[in-house]
């Protein structure tokens, strides 16, 4: 039996918080939920559909508000896991306010009501941007303590947020774990990161926009390998602990959109070459040897079976799809975009 049974998570309602919140109802038979989500553009209840479980109770707020959070955080909670973000790079180049409120104001409001309730353990979803780019055909890793070297505002943002967890440890003795990870991919992520953009356009005929030179370079890894990793960060990690998350998995953009297309039986005329993003980090690579030795973590997808997954569910999931790429997203898409590459 495990020792967190209460569980409060942010972000719960979005790509990975909601992976998660599947994973804990499925192993752990005795845990609580209170899953905490504002339900931005991001925030999507169709993710939590089938989820009615009286182990699971929702609540819309949010986490910059301490009093929308006092009033869902209750004493006696045993973990608060902090998925909530404003989590696209696009976005917060194109207006940083934002990511400045939930993700950094954000985190110290929750902080400061973790240690008002007396919550036992903090654990902060991070990412690899945090420590900046790589350069590229080089052996170089990202390690726990490489320094901190942000590019663009969303990945400051998270830094900040970073550095104000291990603040509420060092400060306060507050019970923190941080976890990082780098570019996920799996059911249910909204179609403005790359993977499901490419996908969802690949299935609709539509060309796909690649930045640049196509060359750069992620770290990729299916969103289930990456919710079992923080499970374990969550239950055994080490306090004040950091941990690098990825399945060694580095793809150039142009490789992985050659392997949705040619799976989906698409011409790879579809790939379509537009205006760099700015600032566009090189690449990532996490060396996450401390997760795999100290928690006995190990991804259970390759990439190859991880991709056959991915693209079966947004097969079978329609509905989803065309949902979450009507009506605003049409806008964001056009000021993102064009009119050249469109998605009808
Ligand atoms: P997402 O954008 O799909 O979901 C974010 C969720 O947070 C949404 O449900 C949204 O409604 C909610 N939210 C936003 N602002 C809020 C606020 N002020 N109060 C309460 N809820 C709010 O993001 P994701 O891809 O699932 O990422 C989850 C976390 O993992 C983020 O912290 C992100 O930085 C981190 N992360 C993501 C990746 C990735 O590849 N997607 C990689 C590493 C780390
Ligand atoms: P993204 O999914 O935005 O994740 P991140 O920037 O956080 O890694 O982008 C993944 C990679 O794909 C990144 O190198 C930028 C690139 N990209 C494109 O080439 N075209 C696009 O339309 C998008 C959204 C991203």
């Amino acid at each position: 039996m495990s020792f967190m049974r209460k569980i409060f998570i942010t972000g719960g309602a979005g790509f990975i918080g909601s992976a998660f919140v599947r994973l804990l109802l499925a192993e752990l038979p005795d845990c609580e939920l209170t899953n905490f989500d504002a339900l931005t553009y991001a925030g999507n209840p169709d993710n939590l559909e089938e989820l009615h479980n009286e182990r699971h109770h929702f609540i819309q707020g949010d986490i910059a508000d301490s009093r929308e959070v006092l009033g869902a955080l209750e004493e006696g909670t045993d973990v608060l896991v902090n998925f909530a973000a404003e989590s696209h790079v696009d976005r917060s180049i194109a207006s940083a306010k934002e990511f400045i409120r939930t993700n950094v104001l954000g985190t110290q409001v929750l902080l400061d009501c973790a240690r008002q309730r007396g919550v036992r353990r903090f654990i902060q979803i991070s990412t690899d941007e945090v420590m900046g780019s790589l350069p590229e055909d080089s052996t170089a890793y990202f390690v726990e303590d490489s320094p901190f070297a942000p590019n663009s505002p969303y990945a400051a943002s998270k830094a900040a947020a970073e550095h104000l967890v291990r603040a509420a440890h060092h400060t306060f003795g507050l019970d923190t774990v941080i976890t990082r990870c780098g570019n996920n991919y799996g059911p249910r992520q909204f179609p403005e990161k790359f993977l499901p953009l490419a996908l969802s356009n690949a299935m609709n005929d539509q060309p796909i926009p690649v930045y640049g030179d196509g060359r750069n370079v992620r770290d990729w890894i299916y969103v289930d390998d990456h919710c079992r990793a923080i499970l374990l960060a969550m239950e055994n990690g080490r306090s004040g602990g950091t941990y690098n998350i990825g399945a060694r998995n580095e793809q150039q953009n142009i490789d992985v959109v050659h392997s949705l297309l040619d799976t989906l039986g698409k011409p790879r005329s579809l790939l379509s070459f537009v205006q760099d993003r700015p600032g566009h980090d090189r690449r990532y690579a996490m060396d996450p040897t401390l997760i795999e030795t100290e928690l006995n973590w190990r991804p259970r997808e390759t990439w190859e079976s991880g991709l056959q997954k991915t693209i079966h569910w947004y097969q079978e999931n329609g509905r989803w799809l065309e949902r979450t790429r009507s009506g605003a997203y049409q806008d964001y898409y056009r000021q993102q975009y064009g009119a050249e590459i469109q998605a009808t």
